[in-house]
This record gives C-alpha cells, sequence and structure tokens, in this order.
C-alpha cells in the first residue's frame, strides 16, 4: 500500500488526476472504474482540463461506475448518472457506449445486478478503480455488514448514508434508501485501486490500520496487491 499525505484538497485532486492520466496514457484502452460523491468532482476537473488541453484521449477508454441509487431515472439531476454525465462524459471524447453506470430503475434490479457484474468481467475487468470513502467507512455503497458481499447487488443504505447524502436533494426524504453497488469482490479484483479522502481521518485510519473486518468494509483494501491512498486532512 502507498499512502501520500497531501497538504490539501486541490493537491489530493492532482495527484488522482496525474495517476488516472498515467493509466490512460500508458494504456489508451483502459477500463476505468470511477466513483461518484462530492471527493472525485476536483479530480474530474483537472481530467477535463488535461482533455482540453490535449493531453489526454478518452475515445479508447471504458468506464464502470461503482454505484446507483434504486428508483432514479437517469435524467434526474440526482443520480448518478447525472452526475457522471455533468462531470465527466459529457466534457470529453469518451464513446457513451462505453461509459456504463449501473441502472437504478429497470424495474429488476436483480437481473440488473447480474448484467453489470458479467458486463464487468466480460470487458476484462477493471484496471484502475477510483475510490472515495465514506464516513462509515462504506466503499462504493457496500455499507457495513457481518459479510462482505462479493459481486454488485442491491443495498438497503444505512440512516447515516441516507443522512450524509441528504445533502445533495432539496429534502432528505427524497434521497432513496436503497441502491445498486459494485460488490466487495468486484472492487477488489480491479488491477489497481486508489482510493481518496478529504478529512475522514479517524475512519481512514481505522480502514487501512485495523482490522480487516465487514464492519468496515474498506478495510479490506488492505488486502489489495496494488492500493495507493491519497489523503488530504485538510
Ligand atoms: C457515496 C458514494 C461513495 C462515496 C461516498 C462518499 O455514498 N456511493 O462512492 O465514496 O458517498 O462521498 P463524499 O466524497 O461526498 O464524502
Amino acid at each position: 500500500m502507498k499512502v501520500y499525505h497531501v497538504s490539501s484538497y486541490a493537491d489530493m485532486c492532482r495527484k488522482a488526476a496525474n495517476i488516472i492520466s498515467a493509466q490512460i496514457l500508458l494504456h489508451p484502452n483502459s477500463n476505468l472504474g470511477l466513483a461518484t460523491g462530492s471527493t472525485p468532482i476536483g479530480i474530474y476537473e483537472r481530467l477535463v482540463e488535461a482533455y482540453d488541453l490535449g493531453d489526454l484521449d478518452f475515445s479508447g477508454v471504458t468506464t464502470f461506475n461503482l454505484d446507483e441509487y434504486c428508483g432514479l431515472s437517469e435524467n434526474d439531476p440526482q443520480s448518478y448518472h447525472y452526475y457522471m454525465n455533468e462531470h465527466l462524459f459529457s466534457k470529453v471524447n469518451i464513446d457513451r457506449a462505453n461509459a456504463h453506470v449501473p441502472k437504478g430503475n429497470t424495474g429488476d434490479a436483480d437481473l440488473e445486478c447480474k448484467r453489470y457484474e458479467t458486463l464487468i468481467t466480460a470487458g476484462g475487468g477493471i484496471d484502475l478503480q477510483l475510490l472515495g470513502i465514506g464516513n462509515n467507512g462504506h466503499i462504493g455503497f457496500n455499507e457495513p455488514s457481518t459479510v462482505f458481499e462479493k459481486d454488485t447487488h442491491c443495498v438497503s443504505l444505512d440512516e447515516g448514508t441516507i443522512l450524509a447524502n441528504a445533502r445533495f436533494f432539496d429534502n432528505p426524504s427524497d434521497v432513496p434508501r436503497q441502491a445498486i453497488t459494485m460488490g466487495i469482490g468486484t472492487i477488489m479484483q480491479a488491477k489497481k485501486i486508489l482510493l481518496v479522502a478529504n478529512g475522514k481521518t479517524e475512519i481512514l485510519n481505522k480502514s487501512l490500520y485495523g482490522p480487516i473486518t465487514p464492519n468496515i468494509p474498506a478495510s479490506i483494501l488492505q488486502l489489495h496487491p496494488d492500493l495507493t491512498v491519497i489523503w488530504s486532512d485538510k
């Protein structure tokens, strides 16, 4: 595990974007695993900047997002589809057919989970997975549990997660109670993992240096052979 402790959010974003850029430059046909939340926003801004400068080409890149809320349409401004379009997909030359986000409103979540897991496997797996971390140590939407769920699955969100994500909604009662998320196995199979955290010192320390337990899902990352962590405490 490589841990970079940086001095600001801006530094964190630049370093993370540099790592993702290097992946794309060295392997233009990379499969990237992408994350949402407030933390990666500055990373996507740096990537868009690099694209605008002509330094990055997304035409060969395929992306798989970690998760999506259940019940929201792709055009709903609170959906992760919308977020990804806003922050990245509409701003670079990625082939939209290769920019994948689980669909939260198909009416058959279990089938969608299977479809998504198969899509990732058939695509050759993820080369570099970007991750944020929730206040309770969740990654994607893998909430604390008694087991590590392996594959893409449907989850009920914790009260704390609903509260934390309520800031993105007009009304806290609008936050969906369920989501589709890549499983812990799906994430751990990525060849490289890049975990970014802005603050969240206590949960990050527990995750990286405490016991490995499904009660802190991110703790499993200690077992990943190629984990880079970029952490800003300011
Ligand atoms: C959501 C996402 C996670 C993300 C987490 C933290 O729950 N599903 O992938 O890591 O939020 O978000 P933030 O970066 O806004 O703190």
